[in-house]
């Protein structure tokens, strides 16, 4: 197998994660799978060679240069973390605003003792999702190659991030982006149409747009914004910086993350791993990675067939053979959670990576569990899509399982905004019982436990104080 040299003696390159190929490529150049054997690639850095904090702590410094866009970015404060582009390159809208919740009523819920539960709050971003955190830094990439036309495959989020990346900015970046049909929550939607970018339909689901834009990207050679894209994850690193951040540095004993295209687990194992490398951190946390019920690949492939990454050398047998009893009876993925409907996820071996690196494991939760948790989330929290409460609702049974102790300090990522999904919140909480039906009753949810729901009342003021104070 060839191994191209010039990237080897750049400071960051890219590398390709199989390791009976290892090939490198320079940071310039534009692929989203390895030219040799197809397999992910790697951000890759020699660390020995670059600047990198001593302490953590170092960090803090820019909290006082804020007026600094690259210090204001809760990604590019941690440049020294992601060190692949110069700042000039730099792409950014002011992502990573986002902060460490401690939620003692969340907690309560999941059975953690008081102060032991916090959720990690990224519907703050500009788009409201987690997925700014990837696109400033393949945005970033993608001035660095002189990109301009950007796609994605999207159950909603990244098309929304990538939507606003391209109209918030003024470097001439055009959007065009697949989703499936049907498959994608309103508030998404909206994003996407609201600031422009070009959406293609696909009469398929998200499995389906995921594998035609990639084949639309190299045809065309439109850059793909996917998190095949080894610099979203690089991005997506810094979510966990913050979390240590919150924490005065102090690394927790769980991350509890929805699992779908496998991006963010992805991301989180590689930062800790670095973290670890770089004498950053002395431990790393447990990673449990968290399935909707009805797209659990990573849930069968690791816990029932005993898929492991067997250092880089994963069986891919066990997954060929899983893929294709799904598609002999026709099964598609399904779940209340748009954002996590997926059944082929693309960084499906980085996951498994990060899951050996911190003693990771995979839980899936039923739609009724994701539901009721975002209602808890919603009452003692800053609020979720249903996809981000499925953390929530895996942590509560890890706990229940004895897995999670009630000490340990826990930390569930809350992937997406409340307002993504309108449907299913209001579908939860109104009690009309066709809305419950068509919505919720059809994926067998059939109680809604946490339901707030609105009162009738008059238009008149005695029945309003009535409904009230009923006592007085
Ligand atoms: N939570 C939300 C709200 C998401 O939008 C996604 C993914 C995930 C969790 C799963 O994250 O892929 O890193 O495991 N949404 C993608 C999209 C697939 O197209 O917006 P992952």
């Amino acid at each position: 197998m060839s191994k191209p040299s010039t990237a080897t003696t750049d400071l960051a390159y890219q590398q390709c994660i199989n390791p009976a190929c290892r090939a490198t490529l320079p940071v310039q150049q534009v692929a989203f799978a390895c030219p040799s054997c197809g397999d992910l690639l790697d951000v890759v850095y020699q660390w020995d060679k670059l600047p990198v904090p001593k302490s953590l702590r170092e960090f803090e410094a820019k909290w006082s240069r804020r007026l600094d866009p690259l210090c204001f970015s809760g990604v590019w404060r941690f440049h020294e973390l992601l060190p692949f582009a110069p700042p000039e390159k730099v792409v950014s809208i002011g992502e990573g605003q986002t902060l460490l919740q401690p939620a003692n009523k969340v907690a309560e819920y999941v059975g953690q003792k008081p102060g032991r539960l916090f959720l990690q709050y990224e519907g703050m971003n500009p788009s409201g999702s987690f997925k700014d955190n990837g696109m400033t830094a393949a945005f970033t990439h993608a001035r660095m190659v002189g990109a301009k036309r950007v796609a994605c495959a999207s159950t909603g989020n990244t098309s929304a991030a990538l939507a606003v990346y391209c109209s918030a900015t003024s470097h001439g970046f055009q959007a065009v982006i697949f989703i499936g049909s049907g498959k994608i929550a309103y508030g998404k939607l909206a994003q996407a149409l609201d600031h422009g970018a070009l959406t293609l339909q696909i009469l398929g689901d998200f499995d389906d747009a995921m594998a035609r834009v990639q084949q639309v990207a190299n045809r065309l050679n439109i850059y793909l914004m996917n998190s095949v894209n080894p610099f979203r994850l690089e991005g997506q690193k810094t979510v966990m910086f913050r979390v240590l951040e919150a924490f005065g540095w102090e690394v927790p004993d769980w991350i509890v993350v929805p699992g779908g295209n496998l991006g963010n687990s992805s991301a989180f194992g590689k930062a800790f791993l670095e973290l670890k490398h770089l004498g950053l951190i002395d431990r790393v946390p447990r990673l449990a990675v968290i399935n909707a019920a009805g797209a659990r690949t990573l849930d069968e492939l690791v816990g029932n067939r005993h898929l492991t990454w067997n250092d880089g050398l994963p069986d891919t047998q066990i997954t060929k053979g899983y893929y294709g009893s799904l598609d002999a009876a026709g099964v598609k993925a399904d779940t209340i959670a748009s954002a996590i409907e997926i059944n082929r996820p693309v960084n499906l071996k980085k996951c498994l990576r990060a899951l050996d690196a911190c003693n990771g494991l995979v839980r899936n939760v039923s739609d009724q569990e994701i539901m009721d948790a975002k209602a808890q989330v919603g009452a003692g929290g800053l609020g979720c899509e249903p996809a981000s409460a499925a953390s929530v609702a895996g942590a509560k049974k890890l706990r229940a399982e004895g897995i999670i102790g009630p000490d340990e300090r826990v930390v569930c990522i809350l992937t997406g905004h409340q307002l993504k999904d309108p449907t299913a919140t209001v579908a939860y909480h109104s009690g009309d019982p066709q809305q419950f039906e068509k919505v919720l009753g059809s994926r067998g949810i059939h109680h809604a436990e946490f339901r707030n729901m609105p009162l009738i009342v008059a238009n008149d003021i005695e029945e309003i104080v009535r409904t009230l104070e009923p006592n007085s």
